[in-house]
């Protein structure tokens, strides 16, 4: 008799804990792969070259990596217009190698998520091809959104216009006309189609999709564009741009583009194959919604977490700090979720140099910072040691918040944004597609120094890199850091060690602080206190068992020092050149115990 046999499916389980709530206080890790490590001396960053690192990120502390696209791709967008979603791009490696990376980060405790993007594929999928082939009014269309162009007669001559006057996320109009007089939506730039999501193939296509990387054993999924994937093009005539802009013309969930109601039907059958795994995948929504939607996307039924974007467009002020801080704790509380601390992304501006320009209540600090980047700093002044002073303390802060923490890899070298990029080097779509207008995300995406004095620093074997390595990088390469007990590395490492030590519990309680006689600089001041862990080993100097109180924050915003509070440091964001004075731009962990 035939014996049965039974399907491969991830039983990895010997490292990792059955916890099935790790994300609740996780610390993520954010690889761009292709800039992270490269291997094989392409210059571009690869898998093995993850595998490679492993100690690194182990000796990091970090709970899981998030990995940017690995995907087949012809770059348009970075890897996030995808040729095909159940394969890894052959110049970053195989499925083997992914099997392999996957296994040996587990070995060491640290999960994977991935990234999953339905909001469009690539214009190179089998899919958008078969559409192209086949032509107008065909099934294979139906994936996407195809429409007929208006005709118009302008001077006496016939012109043909898009369906619509939308505008893509990346500049210019959000339609493509392909040879035979059609034209299709693409949000982003043209070569990433919109799919449509009320097609059952594409929801059955994705339910697979993630299937087949939960088999190989990734513990989550970071999904890109979450909130707009499913859309309704069922109009007559389509709204103008002008209406699709002015949310107060939609009802909630009703919005043609953005955030309807359906999308999260769709997520509840995501959660559903989630749901078929022990312990339950855990997933991450790219989702720019309004507060009482938030629930939609972060509740258990539905994706489970939502990033909170709120501090990467907030001036490094105390008041604004809080209002993010509390406001966002309130929203995540209501959704039975925790929240998500970001600072910085592969999209946005580095923080280490945002805080060192300029604050600007007009705008956001992300907008300040591009205006400098696209003028090479001519237009606005940098103050790049206070920019990484304050990003430290901002870190700081960030690992003593309830909730996860996500980190964009370099970021614990307090690399800064690289601007001047050459036109010929540059890669961002948006560059392109707003010449002269957005510099693009280039400048954060420029691959990591490892070794000061090698080629390429380190990323690779060669001098190759995608990016052009500024000459300074070699400053803040890994080896530099680790021989440096003050480095950005080495104080990224305590705090994180520390942080597993004395969490306990997602309680956050603000504090009073006062500089006697001195309004202005207490107002830059904020402080908080967590219940500490009991007997956390960072207190092993305190022989009485059961160690028991307050872990405290306490954070300097302003330019001078202020009286050092009570408790015993533990970590600082910057050196104390007076232990009894918290300079500026500073943050402190201490612990008051109850004994
Ligand atoms: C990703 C971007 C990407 C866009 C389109 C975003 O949210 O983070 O990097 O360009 O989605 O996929």
């Amino acid at each position: 008799m035939a014996q049965k046999t039974t399907p491969p499916v991830a039983t990895d389980t010997t490292v990792q804990n059955l916890d099935l709530t790790w994300w609740r206080n996780a610390v993520v890790y954010q690889i761009y792969p292709r800039s992270f490590a490269d291997s094989n001396g392409d210059g571009i960053g690869d898998l093995p070259g993850i595998l490679s690192r492993i100690d690194y990120l182990k000796q990091l502390g970090i709970d899981a990596v998030w990995l940017s696209p690995f995907y087949p791709s012809a770059l348009y967008d970075g890897g996030y217009d995808v040729d095909d979603y159940r394969n890894v791009a052959p110049e970053l490696g195989t499925l083997a190698d992914f099997d392999k990376m996957v296994a040996e980060l587990h070995k060491v405790g640290i999960k994977v998520i991935i990234d999953i993007v339905p909001n469009h594929t690539s214009i190179r999928h089998e899919w958008f091809q078969a559409a192209l082939k086949a032509g107008r009014g065909s099934a294979e269309r139906d994936r996407y959104f195809f429409r007929d162009g208006i005709t118009k007669t302008v001077n006496g001559k016939t012109v043909e216009l898009p369906p619509s006057d939308w505008e893509s996320v990346f500049g210019g109009s959000a339609w493509e006309q392909v040879p035979d007089g059609q034209w299709y939506l693409h949000s982003f730039a043209v070569e990433q189609p919109d799919l449509n999501h009320h097609h059952p193939e594409v929801t059955a296509d994705f339910l697979k999709t993630l299937r087949f990387w939960s088999d190989r054993g990734v513990d989550g999924f970071r999904v890109d564009v979450a909130s707009d994937m499913v859309k309704n093009l069922d109009y007559e005539i389509l709204p103008s741009w002008k209406q699709i802009k002015d949310s107060k013309l939609w009802q909630p969930g009703q919005h043609p583009l953005y955030d309807r109601d359906e999308t999260t039907d769709h997520y509840r059958q995501w959660r559903k194959v989630f749901n078929e795994y022990n312990p339950p995948k855990f997933a991450v929504a790219e989702a720019w919604v309004p507060p009482e939607r938030k629930h939609l996307y972060a509740s258990q039924t539905g994706l489970g977490q939502l990033f909170n974007f709120a501090l990467m467009i907030t001036n490094y002020d105390a008041a604004d700090f809080r209002k993010v801080i509390d406001t966002n704790l309130e929203e995540t509380a209501a959704t039975g979720s925790s929240n998500t601390w970001v600072l910085s992304n592969h999209d946005q501006v580095r923080h280490a140099t945002r805080y060192g320009l300029p604050f600007d209540k007009t705008t956001t600090p992300e907008a300040v910072a591009r205006d400098w980047d696209l003028h090479e700093g001519k237009t606005v002044p940098l103050d790049a040691e206070l920019g990484l002073r304050r990003a430290r303390a901002a870190t700081l802060i960030l690992l003593a918040l309830p909730g996860s923490t996500y980190f964009y890899q370099g970021e614990e070298l307090g690399l800064p944004q690289v601007t001047g990029i050459p036109e010929q080097d540059r890669q961002d779509p948006t560059f392109f597609r707003n010449y002269g207008i957005e510099v693009g995300r280039d400048g954060c995406r420029v691959p990591l120094p490892w070794v000061s004095g090698a080629p390429s620093f380190g990323f690779g074997t060669t001098e190759s890199s995608h990016l052009p390595q500024p000459k300074w990088w070699g400053d803040y390469a890994v080896d530099q850091e680790l021989a440096d007990p003050n480095s950005t590395l080495n104080f990224y490492r305590q705090a994180v060690a520390l942080r597993k030590q004395l969490l306990d519990g997602e309680q956050l309680t603000w504090l009073d602080f006062q500089v006697p006689g001195n309004p202005a600089a207490t107002n830059q001041v904020l402080a908080f206190a967590r219940p500490l862990a009991m007997n956390p080993p960072a207190l092993s100097q305190h022989s009485e068992v059961n160690v028991s109180g307050q872990w405290v924050c306490v954070s300097n915003f302003g330019n001078q020092p202020v009286p050092m509070p009570d408790g015993d440091i533990v970590l600082a964001s910057s050196p104390l050149p007076n232990p009894a004075q918290l300079p500026g731009a500073t943050t402190v962990w201490l612990t008051r115990c109850d004994a």
